[in-house]
């Protein structure tokens, strides 16, 4: 049985001080749950957010990292630096930087690899664009992303990470798919990983919905056969709503 990952993107959010007060609030409210829970928080609060996640069932993920070991990349961060910090997930591909940072396949799938070898595992996140669902090329389009993110990988160290499916028209707009559009979009993933690598690293690699989940939606979302989780974004942010999603229960 897969396990329930519900991971907080908190984006451009929270200051360090703020960091610590959220988390240490949080700590309780999550104490007792058996979902993975995650708070992505912004690289400089990551520090706050690890000691006042300290002793807890709280992960810290980065929200981004370069595929670089070192060197000339002013203003970036490499993987060497989260695994000193003890950083366990880094969310790679997300939307908003494909769409404003110039991200690509090619440099998700360089960042999966980077994020392994540094013992981080990878979120990776794929999605299609109104435009794209419109024409009716979001498999093709799914597939293409995923496929790419995994050039090389090997099948257990598949099995071992996290694709998060975020249509982007459901991003920060209040309008959430359906939970039928979801878990089919979530069940093309995973079947494309049964075809690279077969049906046993497929059951165990998780996949998350991302999109607008809030208090009120996530549980008929996370109940999906093929969802395994969310990674949340505006509702993370509010304690109230993300301990009710965090908490999951079937
Ligand atoms: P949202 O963001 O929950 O605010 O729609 C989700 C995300 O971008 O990961």
């Amino acid at each position: 049985m897969r396990k329930k990952i519900i991971a907080g993107n908190w984006k451009m959010n929270k200051t360090p001080s703020e960091t610590k007060e959220f988390i240490t609030a949080l700590r309780p409210r999550v104490a007792n749950t058996d979902n993975i829970v995650i708070c992505a928080v912004p690289f400089v609060c990551i520090p706050a957010a690890l000691e006042a996640a300290s002793g807890s069932n709280i992960a810290i993920a980065a929200e981004n990292m370069h595929f670089e070991d070192k060197g000339a990349y002013t203003g970036e961060v490499s993987g060497a630096m989260l695994q000193d910090l003890g950083v366990k997930y880094v969310i790679i591909g997300h939307s908003e930087r494909r769409e404003y940072f110039a991200e690509t396949n090619e440099t998700v799938n360089k960042k999966a690899h980077q994020a392994f070898k540094y013992g981080i595992t990878p979120i990776i996140c794929v999605g299609e664009s109104l435009e794209q669902r419109d024409q009716g090329v979001t498999a093709e389009h799914i597939r293409t992303q995923v496929k790419i993110a995994l050039i090389g990988l090997s099948g257990e160290q598949v099995a071992s990470l996290v694709i998060a499916y975020e249509p982007i028209w459901a991003i920060g707009t209040g309008r959430t798919a359906t939970t039928e559009q979801a878990q089919e979009v979530c069940k093309i993933v995973r079947d494309t990983v049964c075809e690279l690598y077969g049906s046993d690293v497929a059951d165990k690699v998780l996949v998350q919905y991302g999109g607008s989940v809030s208090a009120s939606n996530s549980k008929s979302l996370f109940d999906m056969a093929d969802i395994d989780g969310g990674l949340v974004g505006g509702a993370s942010l509010k304690l109230d709503d993300f301990e009710v999603i965090a908490n999951y229960t079937k």
